[in-house]
């Protein structure tokens, strides 16, 4: 019989990290692998990084000070793997950096960790970096049963990866590589045997998800929109959502599909970045102000209740004072329930590190305090506007006093309810009552019955 052995995984950056690690973690379950919160229990660590901004690429040489540090003081022989965009970015250099690196493995190759590991085991340094021509997908297992109940009721499904846009501030191109969908039907296999296991609620996930162009059942290739209406068949498949998308790829059959799944959640984050033509087309953004604003406007025309999330760079090469109050007046325009404001980190190996204008730290610091100042400022007036109304949220877990659980509203936001009756799992219908700065309050709906649950609707219209 193998040994039960421990495995640490600690993930940064996007949601491909957190989907990739539960990936990781299901092929190593096969090898006796079991999951453990706590790094100096593990028989095997693994870093799944970023290489997305400075700050998160250096963190991985912090981590790997401190498990050196760890290591030595206990004498534990601990394997430690860096997976992920820096692994992927910098491997031969992690090798070199950090000698208490057992073996480094690209986003691509997650499928060879078990062979990785057993070279590793007899004492080799291993690396594999490649973009090999074998689909990963199809030789990382499905997770077991126990493994999607601790995960909770909502899940990522990978529907493509890699970019093929080249924004010229961009890393993602490089580590993840050239779009690649995958299938329709191996897409809405994996959904339905999550489903099965419980799950409720699917987002799509993808560096550029909405350029999603897989081959369908019909031998023809099929759009984002049309992917979602397959997936708005399965029953007990309550709640969908897609992140991350493009401007430039939100095609109307994918508006549609907002107009005509209710499984589709009202809440969409669509990256803008600037608000100004120029510093979009130095970005090689491929789209206009103009363009953001028509999207937004589509969308609002067949979804009056959608919400907008979007994310910023300010103080990219070049980016003038005026420029930077184009994109504050965009954020004011659009009005975003929530967002991400960065300051642009220039990244080795990219167009814009190359800039002569490279805008001094203070500047971006200052432009980053006044989006954020007007970001804040709608998030909040958004959070308030919902106190009053009624949604059905998915409960996800448990709250921190007794018989409080916490679910998810259609926007993302967590509600805190008393729901000693219900589980995770469960949707349930509140009316919202309060509204915190993190969360919001919500009142159970006691005739849960009458309210129109989604799994009582009709599917979706396409089915007529
Ligand atoms: N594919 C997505 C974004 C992926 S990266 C898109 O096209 O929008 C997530 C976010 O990180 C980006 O939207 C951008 O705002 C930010 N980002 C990417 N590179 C950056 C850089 N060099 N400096 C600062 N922020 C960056
Ligand atoms: Fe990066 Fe642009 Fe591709 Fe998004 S679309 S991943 S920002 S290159
Ligand atoms: Fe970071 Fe790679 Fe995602 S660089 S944001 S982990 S695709």
């Amino acid at each position: 019989m193998q040994d039960t052995r421990k495995l640490y995984v600690k993930s940064f950056g996007c949601q491909m990290n957190v989907y990739d690690a539960q990936r990781m973690a299901d092929t190593l379950a096969k090898e006796g692998y079991v999951e453990t919160q706590d790094p100096a229990d593990a028989d095997l660590v693994i870093l799944n990084t970023c290489h997305i901004r400075e700050k998160a690429a250096e963190k991985v040489y912090s981590e790997l000070g401190r498990l050196r540090k760890a290591k030595q003081e206990t004498g534990s022989d601990t394997m430690i793997a860096v997976a992920g965009c820096v692994a992927q970015a910098e491997g031969a250099e992690i090798m070199k950096r950090a000698p208490v690196v057992d073996l480094v493995v690209g986003p691509q190759s997650y499928h060879r960790l078990p062979e990785m590991l057993a070279r590793a085991r007899d004492g080799k340094r291993v690396v594999d970096t490649e973009f090999p021509t074998e689909d990963k997908f199809d030789h990382l297992p499905a997770p077991s049963l126990a493994a999607t109940k601790k995960r909770g009721p909502t899940a990522f499904v990978t529907v493509q990866e890699g970019c093929d846009k080249f924004c010229t501030f961009c890393v993602v191109p490089y580590t993840r590589g050239a779009e690649v969908s995958r299938p329709v039907a191996k897409i809405v296999g994996e959904a339905r045997a999550l489903v099965a296991q419980g799950v409720r609620e699917i987002t799509l996930i993808g560096q550029n998800v909405n350029a999603f162009h897989g081959e369908g059942p019909d031998g023809r290739t099929w759009g984002l929109g049309r992917l979602l209406e397959e997936l708005a068949g399965i029953d007990r498949l309550e709640r969908l959502r897609y992140t991350t998308s493009h401007p430039r790829d939100m095609d109307d059959g994918l508006i549609a599909a907002h107009r005509d799944l209710p499984q589709l959640m009202p809440y969409l984050h669509l990256p803008v970045q600037s608000g100004s033509d120029r510093v979009l087309a130095a970005m090689n953004r491929k789209h206009g102000r103009d363009l953001y604003f028509g999207i937004i406007d589509k969308l609002r025309a067949v979804r009056p209740d959608i919400a907008l999330s979007s994310d910023f760079i300010v103080g990219f090469p070049g980016e003038t004072d005026a420029e930077f109050e184009e994109t504050l007046d965009l954020a004011e325009r659009v009005g975003f329930a929530s967002a991400y404001s960065f300051k642009y980190s220039s990244r080795p190996g990219t167009p814009a590190a190359e800039h002569d204008h490279q805008v001094p730290e203070d500047v971006k610091s200052e432009r980053l305090a006044r989006l954020h100042k007007v970001l804040e400022a709608s998030k909040t007036a958004f959070d308030r506007s919902l106190k009053g109304r009624r949604f059905d949220i998915l409960l996800e877990k448990p709250g921190r006093l007794p018989g409080q659980l916490i679910g998810r509203s259609p926007y993302l936001q967590s509600v805190v309810v008393t729901a000693p009756h219900l589980h995770i799992g469960d949707f349930v219908t509140v009316d919202i009552t309060d509204v915190g700065p993190n969360s919001l309050a919500g009142r159970i709906v006691e005739d849960v019955e009458d309210q129109g649950r989604m799994s009582d609707r009709p599917l979706a219209a396409m089915e007529a």
